[in-house]
């Protein structure tokens, strides 16, 4: 297959200039959303129509309903490492090829999640807000107390690219002991961090920070609801920047009016946007931010470009650098 120009890319989305410059240099034809919201379901299957590929993000929903209606897609090239807004099983059946962009953002998420423990352990978000609504009173030598993290052992549910990164840091900054609960070992954890994979149970028991790293699947959605956090220590600290739906809220809120966890930081929630009366959003040992894990210049500038070269690949050279469901491509035969 050649490179033709006819070929049209529809991009869902404003993403890094790098990924239409790199598209358009290898000849194709784009068509960006400008508009400042998601497209509605409606709108992308419209616009989707009458091109031959996608570039898509995770607010795009790509579901069985839209796969089926648009079955002449050639690829979909999701901007992101997860990929729970696409049905790949839908578009396994119908042969089309998904992308994603793994390793872009390691650092940049790791950098989150790891500011998030800081900033919950020592209440800064809430310290900060305390200072804009004229609180700021006297120097209290019992008030506003966090708690330390040097020594303390980290437990990452889900240890891949990114928890790695975060784990690095917890031992590099503070001498964290690391556990972690996968269902394959990570030999690089265990040999430079002398890491140690655990049960999940044993996870929640020993866990002074917890760290989610996790995707989105059938078996991690809703995993941390009231009996996992009730088997958690209570002065522990539950960091998730992975899907707001891998935790249960109304639980998470629970166990921490109850003193049943002592604090949590997140980079997601579930729905996203949070609705800014949101009980978290008021407790003093909670920090919240809007899902920017992966916004940094150098991430969001190499997912576009890998994102890109995807698509472009795959036009070129019968090839998705990385793909999700690479048995399309060896079933095509063309692998
Ligand atoms: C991803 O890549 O999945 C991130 O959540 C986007 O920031």
């Amino acid at each position: 297959m050649s490179t033709q120009p006819a070929i049209s890319i529809l991009l869902t989305s404003k993403f890094p200039t790098v990924a239409s410059e790199l598209l358009t240099n290898a000849g194709f034809t784009i068509t960006s959303w400008e508009e400042e919201r998601p497209m509605t379901s409606t709108e992308l299957l419209e616009q989707a129509a009458s091109h031959n590929a996608l570039l898509c993000t995770l607010t795009d929903s790509i579901d069985s309903q839209f796969l089926n209606q648009c079955s002449h897609l050639d690829i979909i090239s999701q901007f992101a490492v997860g990929y729970d807004n696409i049905d790949v099983t839908e578009a396994t059946k119908l042969g089309i090829p998904i992308g994603f962009t793994p390793n872009a953002m390691n650092d940049a998420t790791a950098d989150i999640a790891f500011g998030l423990m800081i900033a919950t352990a020592r209440k800064m978000f809430y310290s900060h807000k305390t200072i804009i609504t004229g609180d700021w009173g006297f120097f209290k030598p019992t008030a506003n107390l966090g708690i330390e993290l040097k020594g303390k052992t980290l437990g990452i549910y889900g240890l891949g690219r990114i928890g790695l990164e975060m784990a690095r840091r917890c031992k590099g900054a503070y001498q964290m002991k690391v556990i972690y609960h996968n269902r394959r070992h990570n030999q690089m954890a265990e040999q430079e961090l002398n890491a140690n994979k655990v049960s999940f149970g044993e996870l929640l028991a020993r866990s002074d920070v917890l760290s989610v790293h996790c995707s989105l699947t059938d078996e991690t959605r809703g995993i941390f609801n009231k009996s996992v956090f009730d088997q958690m220590k209570q002065n522990s600290i539950f960091i998730n920047t992975s899907r707001g739906s891998v935790h249960n809220e109304k639980d998470l809120i629970a166990a921490l009016d109850a003193g049943q966890i002592w604090g949590a930081g997140l980079d997601v929630t579930n729905p996203e946007p949070m609705k800014p009366d949101n009980p978290l959003l008021s407790m003093a040992n909670v920090s919240i931010l809007p899902h920017i894990g992966s916004a940094t210049v150098e991430a969001r500038d190499e997912m576009a470009r890998l994102a890109a070269e995807n698509i472009i690949e795959f036009y070129k050279h019968n090839a998705v650098p990385f793909i999700v469901n690479a048995e399309v491509l060896v079933e095509k035969g063309t692998s």
